[in-house]
């Protein structure tokens, strides 16, 4: 009998699990037990709980100039919602912009590339929200200088924000768009095409960055992309490694949501009862030739879909360039949100771990770029949502604030 993943949309599986081990699998087929325990959780809401959304609901309440950037900046898109943030706000109207070295993924992300890919968002954002309160906000980048290639930016000062005098700034025509942007993760329409012209917003946003993109849309153009993502996507799950990073950062359930409003948030009825009767253990690793790894994959079949495949790439990797990927992709995600667009972003074959070389190398070559010369910062699926995707859930501003 085929095991069904959880309701589409329900869960916000990033990577998607459901390892369960055969033997207990069947046992829970078997049994009424589990049927008898979701019962009391029948109706149940798999809506986060209200206080880990809070951060989206009044962003614009703040008075203060910088809270009010910061509570607009810290609802970027970032990998694993890690929020790897801290904002310095000693020093009167700056902001130093600090990579928190407790907040990294040393496993999926060895070098702490997706990491300030996620600050690049963070500062646009920030920047975005200074215009719109007339602000003008000057960006120095890494004014200590940047981690090595190959270290991890753990306390890295990414940039000093410096605010510039009111009236300095107009508002910028994206900044609606932040709060109702969100990371759609369920099944796409695969039957409908990107809006015309979108493609072209893109790439002039890449191209302001210093950065390149385009779109592959129709099967043939698609095909090896989904064959690499899979792949790759097969390579995380099995390696401990990785599987663990993941694993230990999903927050099953409202009370573990709401106490760390971060990482992989899981919420739906059916992976809560399964988790609570202790079917559902994150820390198996799935193996090939076992369910477990057929579970977890059949949950990659919803993110073969949609209209296209949109990437970003660089030319070579520093950390510069990272930064202003970040920049650029927030802003393709608000410019795809303005025109009704889904944006879902698989990074599992950008990984630079050792045993992802093989679909690196391949993902690269697909989109036309050289690996080794030029970067694939980003890979995102775009399209039609067919379930609205919600806010997910981000830490108090006051967490984040160092004064
Ligand atoms: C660098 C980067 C890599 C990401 N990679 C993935 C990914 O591989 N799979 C995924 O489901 N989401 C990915 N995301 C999206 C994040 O999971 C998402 O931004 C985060 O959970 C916050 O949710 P939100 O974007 O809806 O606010 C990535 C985001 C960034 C910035």
């Amino acid at each position: 009998m085929p095991v069904s993943p959880p309701p589409a949309g329900q869960p916000r599986l990033d990577p998607a699990p459901l390892p369960l081990p055969r033997r207990r699998f069947i046992h829970l087929l078997g049994g009424g037990a589990v049927l008898a325990a979701t019962g009391p959780l029948a109706g149940c809401s798999s809506a986060f709980p209200e206080e880990a959304v809070g951060p989206w609901r009044e962003p614009s309440a703040h008075t203060d100039p910088r809270r009010f950037m910061l509570a607009h900046a810290l609802l970027a898109p970032n990998p694993h919602n890690r929020q790897p943030w801290i904002a310095d706000l000693r020093d009167p109207g700056v902001i130093h912009l600090i990579c928190d070295g407790e907040r990294l993924l040393p496993e999926t992300d060895p070098y702490g590339r997706q990491i300030l890919i996620g600050c690049g968002a963070f500062l646009e954002l920030a920047v975005m929200a200074g215009a719109q309160r007339g602000l003008r906000v000057d960006v120095r980048l890494l004014p200590d200088g940047a981690p090595a290639s190959a270290a991890l930016p753990r306390g890295t000062r990414i940039a000093t924000l410096t605010l510039a005098a009111q009236g300095s700034a107009a508002p910028d025509s994206l900044f609606p768009q932040i709060l109702r942007r969100h990371t759609a993760k369920s099944a796409y329409d695969s039957t409908r095409t990107l809006p015309d012209g979108l493609s072209a917003e893109w790439q002039a946003t890449a191209r302001q960055f210093g950065l390149s993109s385009g779109v592959l849309s129709g099967d043939a153009a698609m095909a090896p992309i989904r064959r690499i993502t899979r792949e790759a996507y097969e390579i995380e799950a099995v390696t401990p490694a990785t599987w663990l990073e993941s694993a230990r950062l999903m927050r099953i359930g409202p009370q573990a949501i709401a106490t760390h409003r971060d990482g992989i948030s899981m919420n739906s009825p059916f992976v809560r009862v399964l988790h609570g009767l202790g079917f559902f253990d994150p820390m198996e690793v799935p193996q090939r030739g076992q369910s477990s790894l057929a579970r977890v994959m059949d949950r990659w079949d919803a993110f073969e879909t949609g209209s296209g495949y949109l990437w970003l790439g660089s030319p070579g990797n520093d950390r510069g360039m990272q930064i202003a990927a970040g920049r650029a992709y927030v802003r393709m995600h608000l410019q795809a949100t303005a025109r009704g667009v889904d944006m879902h972003p698989l990074s599992q074959a950008l990984q630079e771990f050792a045993a992802m070389k093989g679909p690196y190398d391949a993902i690269h070559r697909a989109v036309g770029l050289q690996p080794g010369v030029a970067t694939l910062q980003m890979l995102s699926r775009v399209g039609y949502a067919k379930a609205a995707a919600s806010p997910t859930p981000r830490r108090e501003l006051a967490t984040i604030i160092r004064t």
